[in-house]
């Protein structure tokens, strides 16, 4: 069974990224043959500075590894090692219904918030698609917002096989309900697009300060706070650890526990939670030539198996 999922190196990895993708990827890479990728060509879409993008993509391999990704059991890449995707982006994209691309949300997202679009964004579930079937992908593990994505591409497939015989392995996203949309400091998605982060690697003084700054109501501690389970810091608290979060619900329901209290202790748990990981990435920071080497030898493996699904395309549709 083939799992594959992509991250863009658009900014820091914040909690919605962990809990919703890389926890969940990295746990399945004991269940069959993972291929993650850095999706820099993704990335271009919506980031135009070359230098941020050369350091964010190194960003992301830091923060994969360091998060639990065991280049030995799964193969770790960069998108763009891998040309033979935008090959394929072209070949998908003749079979790509305009209609089906004008209903993405994300792109509808971007329209509606005023940001200047591009061919690229418009695009940007064509390649997505190429990305999943290069590498005949069962399993494609993704936050909540993804899901339309995995769609489309499971469309594109379809046509593609009706028209040309079967080509590609149909895939299914796979989302973890508890963590498909973790909420951001001011209550919305949390996204790097929406300054709503919260990052898991970064300084402790500022990233404590945010979290002492989550908004709450005005109400006394001592009340009972019947809809306890509504509270920004209560859903982190849950995201984080499940069994503490359900706690300190009850607490806060009860009554007696002031916010400022439940935002010490959500710090606390969050740090201590990513304790290991920071340790793992300091190291790795100093040992870049290892995570380089890590990406090459992965983009080796993901290329051959790119292009011979690639090389079943263009049989299939009679360029060769
Ligand atoms: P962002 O919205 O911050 O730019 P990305 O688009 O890079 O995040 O998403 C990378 C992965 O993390 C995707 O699989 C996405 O679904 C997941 N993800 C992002 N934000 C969240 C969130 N708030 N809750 C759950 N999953 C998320
Ligand atoms: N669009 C995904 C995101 O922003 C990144 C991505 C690109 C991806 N290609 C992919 C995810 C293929 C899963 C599979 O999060």
């Amino acid at each position: 069974m083939r799992i594959l999922s992509g991250i863009q190196p658009s900014g820091a990895l914040h909690l919605g990224n962990y809990f919703g993708m890389m926890r969940p990827a990295i746990e399945l890479q004991e269940k069959g043959e993972a291929f993650y990728f850095i999706a820099d060509y993704h990335s271009m879409t919506s980031l135009f500075d070359a230098n941020e993008r050369r350091k964010n993509t190194l960003d992301v391999a830091l923060d994969f590894l360091a998060c639990g990704l065991d280049p030995k059991r799964s193969v770790f890449f960069k998108q763009s090692d891998v040309p033979e995707v935008c090959e394929l982006s072209w070949l998908l994209s003749t079979l790509t219904p305009m209609s089906l691309l004008e209903k993405s949300h994300s792109y509808k997202d971007k329209i509606a918030k005023g940001i200047p679009v591009n061919h690229g964004l418009f695009a940007y579930p064509v390649l997505m698609a190429a990305d999943i079937l290069i590498y005949d992908s069962n399993i494609v593990p993704v936050g909540q917002d993804q899901k339309q994505h995995v769609e489309i591409t499971r469309d594109i497939a379809i046509k593609f096989n009706e028209q040309y015989g079967q080509t590609f392995v149909i895939p299914e996203p796979q989302i973890r309900e508890s963590v498909a949309k973790v909420p951001g400091i001011d209550g919305e998605k949390m996204s790097k697009s929406y300054g709503n982060t919260i990052e898991i690697f970064g300084d402790e003084k500022a990233l404590r300060k945010k979290v002492m700054a989550l908004k709450m109501d005005s109400r006394q501690p001592a009340e009972p706070k019947p809809d306890a389970d509504q509270n920004l810091a209560i859903q982190l608290l849950k995201v984080i650890d499940a069994g503490v979060g359900k706690e300190w619900e009850e607490k806060l329901r009860a009554g007696g526990l002031g916010y400022g209290d439940l935002k010490k202790k959500l710090f606390e748990v969050y740090w201590e939670y990513f304790a290991a990981a920071r340790q793992k990435r300091a190291e790795l920071s100093a040992n870049l030539d290892f995570v380089n080497q890590v990406l090459a030898d992965g983009a080796a493996k993901a290329r051959g198996k790119a292009r011979e699904v690639l090389q079943r395309a263009r049989k299939a549709s009679g360029l060769e």
